[in-house]
Parts: structure tokens; sequence; C-alpha cells
């Protein structure tokens, strides 16, 4: 098949993990005869810096034109002092694209669940899928600020949600429930928030109506998220709010051991998606080889399923990447005291590799990784 791909890779550790996710893609390309036309884009810190601006134009309008684009991440705290934030180009980007329902699947490796805070006992059998309300609710709201006539500042950031914004990304949620164990959690503040009585009441709802094999459960934030690491077994599909989904994505992300081993989608109505890893820029970490590449290479399996309907080349770059982990190779988010740390470019070529040997045409992919 033929694939238009935008990579931004952004600011920090973002260029070094999209790279090696890039390798991979470059792998299932020869491996499996598809044309993936790459086009390398600047968001963030890195477009603030080139064109004052963190979303520019050029690069708004080729992400609305390609079957997919592939970020690493966004921020930097040089830009906290005031001006345009990296974030807002993220932000922007999300809604320009329309999607708003952000999968974040999170499974335990033994290789996470070594270094996980959590009793093994807790994350024998994690399998759990977060889709998070990625372009509504306090993230969009106006946001205002003034300074009082007594002195000090108000400030305020409004939180809306439309009975249709709640229902595609509870239907998006449904139809991957269905795909699972057919068990919803929904996640709201019902007892404190308008937003979340209308999140409720419209998930019920559309559940009932359209769902009705799938089983459907209400938590309120606070309890999910003590239950989240209480009882994360018992989870299957979660949907919840943008703010919340932000929040308690970044907790389940513990379970996993690493937050360096998470990937994203987020999808619209149609195929087209925006994949990142969950972690962020981390520029403590940039340029220095020990970022986990793993996050990217596992946004870019996303890809190959949701935007490219590539469910077999997916699967490849999946095995591969556990094989490599079950191997032991592993980045120092990883690396138990005393072992040997691998490097982003080791471990994203080790997984490169392996996704080629399991490619139809394997000798072809693995040049291609090389070059
Ligand atoms: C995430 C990030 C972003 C968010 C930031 C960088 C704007 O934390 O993707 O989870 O809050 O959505
Ligand atoms: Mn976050």
């Amino acid at each position: 098949m033929n694939a238009r791909i935008v990579v931004l890779p952004g600011d920090g550790v973002g260029p070094e993990v999209t790279n090696e996710a890039v390798r991979v893609l470059s792998a299932v390309a020869s491996g499996w005869e598809h044309h993936f036309d790459l086009v390398t884009l600047p968001v963030g810190g890195a477009a603030i810096d080139v064109s004052g601006t963190p979303l520019p134009a050029a690069t708004a309008s080729a992400c609305v034109e390609a079957d997919a684009v592939l970020l690493g991440a966004v921020g930097d705290s040089k830009y906290d002092a005031g001006g345009p934030r990296p974030e807002q180009g993220l932000l922007e980007l999300r809604r320009v694209m329309g999607v708003f329902a952000n999968l974040r699947p999170i499974v335990v490796h033994p290789a996470g669940a070594r270094v996980s805070p959590l009793q093994p006992a807790r994350l024998a059998g994690v399998d759990l899928l977060f889709v998070r309300e990625l372009t509504g609710g306090i993230y969009f709201g106006e946001k205002t600020r003034r300074a009082l006539p007594q002195g000090g500042d108000v400030a305020r950031d409004v939180c809306t949600y439309s009975t249709a914004e709640i229902e595609r990304v509870t239907r998006r949620a449904g139809q991957l429930a269905r795909s699972r164990r057919r068990r919803l959690t929904s996640i709201d503040k019902a007892n404190v928030l308008e937003t979340s009585r209308l999140w409720r009441e419209v998930v019920s709802r559309v559940v009932a109506d359209e769902f009705p094999d799938i089983e459907l459960e209400h938590l309120l934030v606070d309890a999910a998220a003590m239950h989240l690491l209480l009882r994360p077994a018992d989870f299957d599909v979660l949907v919840t709010e943008n703010m919340f989904g932000d929040i308690l994505t970044d907790e389940a992300a513990v379970l996993a051991g690493s937050i360096g081993l998470l990937p994203s989608a987020s999808l619209g109505n149609g195929a087209r998606g925006l994949y990142e890893p969950v972690h962020g820029s981390a520029p403590q970490l940039a340029g220095r080889d020990e970022a986990n590449p793993v996050g990217a290479i596992l946004s870019a399996a996303l890809l190959l399923r949701h935007s490219l309907g590539l469910e077999q080349e997916a699967r490849a770059v999946e095995s591969a990447t556990h094989a490599v982990l079950d191997s032991g190779m592993l980045t120092a988010d990883l690396a138990l005291p005393g072992m040997e740390a691998a490097g982003t470019a080791a471990m994203g070529g080790a997984i490169a590799e392996r996704t080629a040997r399991s490619a139809p045409h394997s000798a072809r992919a693995r040049q291609a990784i090389h070059v």
C-alpha cells in the first residue's frame, strides 16, 4: 500500500525516539512491500525556534492531508518565561486533526513488572485500554486572567462538554470494548460537576441503546484513582474526559513499570490518526541516547493497525518489541541495579532487526534499517 506519514519529532527526546520508530516503519515498508512517504516537519519548541509558532501552518496542513502522523514529544522549561508554549502546538494539532478519542493501552510486560512499585500479584493479568476524550473539556475552554482592584489576579478555565462530544467518544469506547472483554468503566465527578452529570447521563444512554451487550460501570475519579492500583486487572476499557484521562493515564503507567513503554493513538471519525508515546519530552535525557524508544515504536505499531489497516505488520512490530524485552535488552528505565542498560539506538535497532526478520522480504527489510 501507499501511505503518507508525517513525522513530528518535536522536543527533548522526541527526535531520538521517533528516529527509532521510523527505522521500524522502514523495515515494515521494505519487508512487506509498502511505500511509506515520510515527511518530517517541526512542531512544539522546535517549531517556535524556527518560526515563532508551535504549530506552523505548513505542519498543520501536512498533518490534515496525511494518512497518519507520528509525533515524538513537545515541551521544554525554557519556554516557561512567556510567549508561545510548545504544548499549544500539540493541543492545536489535536484540534485541527479532530482526533477526539485518545487510546492508551496498558499491558504489563515482565520487564516492567520487575521495576513497578506494585506487588506482582496485583499486576497479573493487567490489560486495560484508556479512551481519553481529547478535544474538549477544560483543556479547550475559555481561559482568562485579570488583575483584581484589591491586588492579586483572578484566573478562570472553563470546562464544557456537549452531548455530541460525549456520544462520539462513548461510541468509540463501546466499539473497542466489543472487540475486547466487553466491560466499560466510565469515570467522572458526577457528585460535583455538571459536565460530569451530563457525561454520566449520555454514556449510560449510549451504552443502553447501542451496546446492550457491554457491561457498564461508573466510577468517580477519586475512587478510580485508587481502584486502578487496588484492582487493575478488573478493568477492560475505561472512558473519561480530557483532564481526568491525562492524570489517570500517567498514574496507570506505573502499572507498566515505566511510562517509556506506553504508546497512544488519537483518532477521529475516519482512519487518520495522530500517534505518540505517552511520555513527555524529558529534556534532561535529550541527546544522551538514554530514552526508551518502545513507547514510540509501539505507537508506530498502532499507526499501522488503526490508520493503515495493516494488522499483520502491527503485530509483527509488537511481537518483535516483546521479544527484545524478553531477551533482557533493557533501557535505563527498566534495567535493574548493576545491569548494563541498552541505549535508545541499540534498543530501536534490535526491534527493527527483529521486525525485519519476521517480514516476508526479510533481506530487503534488514537493509532498510541500516540506511
Ligand atoms: C499528554 C501530555 C499533554 C496533555 C501535554 C503535553 C499538553 O501531558 O499527552 O498526556 O496534557 O495532553
Ligand atoms: Mn499527560
